[in-house]
C-alpha cells in the first residue's frame, strides 16, 4: 500500500490518538488538527515514542476556516479522517447548541475548506446511535437511520445526511461513514488510553477508576431490562481494532460516493458481565450497586459487522479479556491519565 498523507481532526483524543498510531505504523503520514478541548498534547508525544515516527501537530479548531485554509495550503494531504467533535450524550441534552455548532457546523466548515483545497476524500466518525430505538438487532447498515435519542445522536445523523448530499451533488467526493459501537480498552503498551475529564460518562472508564480507588463504587443503571441478567447489553470493541478499522477504511475509500460500515464485534455483553469479568481477569475488586435506569439507554444493541469484514477485510481481533486487561494496565500505570 502506498503511503497516504492524511489530516486527522481530533487526533489527540481517545480514538484519534490510537488511530494516528495505527496510521503511522502502517506507513502513512499524519497531520493532526485538535483544539485540545478534551485531550492532551501528551497523547501524541506517546504516539511518537511508541512508533519512533514523527507527526505534525496543529493546535486549532475545525470551525476556524482561515486556519483550515492555511493548513491545507501548508500540508498537501489527500484525505481527512474526521474525529473532532463533542461526544457526551447527557451534556448534549443540556447544551444542544454547543453540539450542533461543534459537530454539524464544524463539519460543514471543514468540508467547505476541503472543497476549496481540492481534498475530497473523507472518513467520518459516526455512531451506532444513528440507528435509533426502533431498529432491529443486530444493526445492519441497510436499515435506515432512526430517531436519535439525543442532540449528540441527531448531530451524527445530520452529518451523515450532509455528507450523503455532498457526494450526490459532486462525484469527486468519496466518503466512508464508520458507525462505531462501544470502543473501550487501551494500547497494549499501557502508555496510551482513555483519559476522560471529570466524572466519566461511560461504563469502562468508570469501572477502571473504581478499581483504582479514585471512585467509591459503580452505579449500574437499571437491573430490570428485558435482557439475560436485567442489565443493558452492548457491543464493546477494542480501541486498537477500531483504529485498525480506520486504516482499512482510508485504504479502501470508494472511488466516488458514500460507503457505510458498522465497526463492532457482533457480540453483546451485559453491564454485569463486564464488571464480573473485569474483576476476574484483573484480580481487583469493583464495588457496585444498582441504581435507577439512565434516561435514553436502550436495553440491548450490537453490530452485524459482516459488511466491514467482506469489503474492508476488517474484523475485530482482540477479545473481551484483552480489552479489560489493557484498560487496567493503562489505568494502573497512569492513575492521573496524561497529567
Ligand atoms: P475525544 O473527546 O477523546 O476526541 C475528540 C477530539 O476532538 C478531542 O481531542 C478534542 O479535543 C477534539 N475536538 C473537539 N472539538 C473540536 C473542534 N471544534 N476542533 C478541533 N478539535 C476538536 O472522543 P473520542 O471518544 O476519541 O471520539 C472521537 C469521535 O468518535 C467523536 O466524533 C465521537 O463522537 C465519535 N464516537 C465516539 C464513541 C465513543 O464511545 N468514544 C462512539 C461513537 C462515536
Ligand atoms: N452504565 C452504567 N454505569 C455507568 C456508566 C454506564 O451502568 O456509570 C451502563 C449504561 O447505562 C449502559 C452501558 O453501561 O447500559 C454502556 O454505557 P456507556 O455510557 O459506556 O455507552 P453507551 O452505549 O451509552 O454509549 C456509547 C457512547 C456513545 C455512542 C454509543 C453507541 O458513549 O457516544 O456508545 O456507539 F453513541
Amino acid at each position: 500500500m502506498l503511503s497516504i498523507k492524511v489530516m486527522v481532526s481530533g487526533g489527540a483524543g481517545y480514538i484519534g490518538s490510537h488511530t494516528v498510531l495505527a496510521l503511522l505504523e502502517a506507513g502513512h503520514e499524519v497531520v493532526v488538527l485538535d483544539n485540545l478541548c478534551n485531550a492532551s498534547r501528551e497523547s501524541l508525544r506517546r504516539v511518537e515514542r511508541l512508533t519512533e515516527r514523527s507527526l505534525t501537530f496543529v493546535e486549532g479548531d475545525i470551525r476556524d476556516r482561515a486556519l483550515l485554509d492555511q493548513l491545507f495550503r501548508e500540508h498537501v494531504v489527500s484525505a481527512v479522517i474526521h474525529f473532532a467533535g463533542l461526544k457526551a450524550v447527557g451534556e448534549s441534552m443540556e447544551q444542544p447548541l454547543a453540539y450542533y455548532e461543534n459537530n454539524v457546523a464544524g463539519t460543514l466548515t471543514l468540508c467547505q475548506a476541503m472543497q476549496a483545497a481540492g481534498v475530497s476524500r473523507l472518513v467520518f466518525s459516526s455512531s451506532a446511535t444513528v440507528y435509533g430505538a426502533e431498529a432491529p438487532v443486530p444493526y445492519r447498515e441497510e436499515t435506515p437511520r432512526g430517531q436519535p435519542s439525543s442532540p449528540y445522536g441527531a448531530s451524527k445523523a445530520m452529518v451523515e445526511q450532509l455528507l450523503e448530499d455532498l457526494c450526490y451533488s459532486d462525484s469527486t467526493w468519496s466518503v466512508t461513514l464508520l458507525r462505531y459501537f462501544n470502543p473501550i480498552g487501551a494500547h497494549e503498551s499501557g502508555l496510551m488510553g482513555e483519559d476522560p475529564l471529570g466524572l466519566p460518562n461511560n461504563l469502562m472508564p468508570f469501572i477502571a477508576q473504581v478499581a483504582a480507588g479514585r471512585r467509591q463504587r459503580l452505579s449500574i443503571f437499571g437491573d430490570d431490562y428485558p435482557t439475560r441478567d436485567g442489565t443493558c447489553e452492548r457491543d464493546y470493541l477494542h480501541v486498537m481494532d477500531l483504529a485498525e478499522g480506520h486504516v482499512k477504511a482510508l485504504e479502501h475509500l470508494p472511488s466516488s460516493g458514500v460507503s457505510c460500515y458498522n465497526l463492532g464485534t457482533g457480540r453483546a455483553i451485559s453491564v454485569l458481565e463486564m464488571v464480573e469479568r473485569f474483576v476476574a481477569v484483573n484480580n481487583v475488586p469493583v464495588p457496585y450497586s444498582f441504581a435507577p435506569r439512565r434516561g435514553g439507554d436502550l436495553p440491548a444493541f450490537w453490530a452485524d459487522p459482516g459488511k466491514a469484514h467482506q469489503e474492508l477485510e476488517w474484523q475485530a481481533r482482540r477479545n473481551l479479556d484483552d480489552m479489560l486487561q489493557d484498560t487496567w494496565r493503562w489505568q494502573k500505570q497512569n492513575p492521573r491519565g496524561y497529567e
